[in-house]
């Protein structure tokens, strides 16, 4: 089987793609940062049934760490993600160096508002989603992807990218794909490697305590209580909690603001030194 063909410049992008414009075929990117799980490999199938073409980029966003975050610490594992990459059936990879994407004298950055001030994710990791935001302009103007898949795991990114695209009028439509969990809830991430066995089995937790959250709230509607026990259970559980919240689905602003809207549930904490992000929808 022929794998798929690897580019490393934003030129040879470009010329690669606009060989699939000549034939009309239309293309679906996967932006990710490496260390492929069974998650990822959701978003390239799913990209396959939406357009003709599938992009995968492999680039570990340095603008989206903070200093404490450590990335160097960020798991890479190049030769394993491509044989994952050739089994999923990607055409095309783009792995470009840092300096590909921020020659020196890099001096522009997106912007944010709305759900990337929603006060969860940017609370803890408060120039995360400038990062994110920048890279995934980048990549959307460079390719000119007719679509992008992210997963519904980074339930705040989605939301942050949706909005970007649209208000730049980038011309990526963006499609959030489902959570990929492993059997015991706990979803698919590349941090999970980090935990210890015994980390490893008190992990599901978190997603056990969404789904009885999002049953109560169904059940009673009492939003404050159900949120209450799911703190309380998940202090106890042993993790070090930084948010447990309902938003709405779409815009992330509180629940109370609007009564009746479609809700999220987000929760970000720490076990140990691995902090783990998970959402569900009630
Ligand atoms: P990364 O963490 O590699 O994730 C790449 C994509 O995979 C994201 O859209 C993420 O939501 C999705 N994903 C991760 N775990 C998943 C799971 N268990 N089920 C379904 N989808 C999952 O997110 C990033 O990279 C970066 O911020 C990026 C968007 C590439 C910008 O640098």
């Amino acid at each position: 089987m022929a794998g798929p063909d690897i580019v490393r410049s934003v030129d040879a992008l470009r010329r690669a793609l606009a060989a699939y414009r000549r034939r009309d075929e239309t293309v679906a990117l996967v932006p990710t940062m490496g260390a492929l799980h069974d998650g990822h490999v959701a978003l390239v199938d799913r990209a396959r049934r939406e357009a003709d073409r599938t992009l995968v980029s492999i680039f570990v966003n340095p603008t989206q760490f903070a200093p404490n975050e450590d990335l160097s610490r960020y798991p890479r594992t190049e030769e394993a993600d491509l044989r994952r990459l050739e089994d999923a059936r990607a055409d095309l990879l783009f792995i470009p160096s840092p300096d590909e994407m921020y020659p020196s004298g890099f001096a522009t950055t997106v912007s944010l508002a709305g759900p990337a001030k929603a006060g969860l994710e940017d609370v803890f990791r408060p120039s995360h989603f400038d990062g994110v935001a920048t890279v995934v302009a980048k990549l959307f103007t460079q390719s000119g992807a007719d679509i992008a898949v992210f997963g519904e795991k980074d339930y705040q990114q989605l939301l942050v990218v949706r909005q970007m695209a649209r208000d730049l009028d980038l011309g990526t439509r963006v499609v959030g794909h489902e959570t990929v969990r492993e059997a015991d809830g706990l979803a698919l991430s590349s941090r999970n490697r980090f935990l210890s066995a015994q980390e490893r089995l008190e992990a599901p937790l978190l997603h056990r305590t969404l789904t009885a959250c999002a049953e109560l709230i169904r059940a009673s509607g009492h939003v404050s209580v159900a949120l209450d026990q799911g703190r309380e259970a998940i202090g106890r559980g042993g993790f070090k909690l930084d948010y447990l919240e309902a938003r709405d689905a779409r815009t992330l602003r509180p629940v109370e603001d609007r009564p009746g809207a479609e809700i999220r549930l987000l929760v970000a904490a720490r076990l140990g030194t691995t902090r783990l992000i998970d959402n569900i929808g009630v």
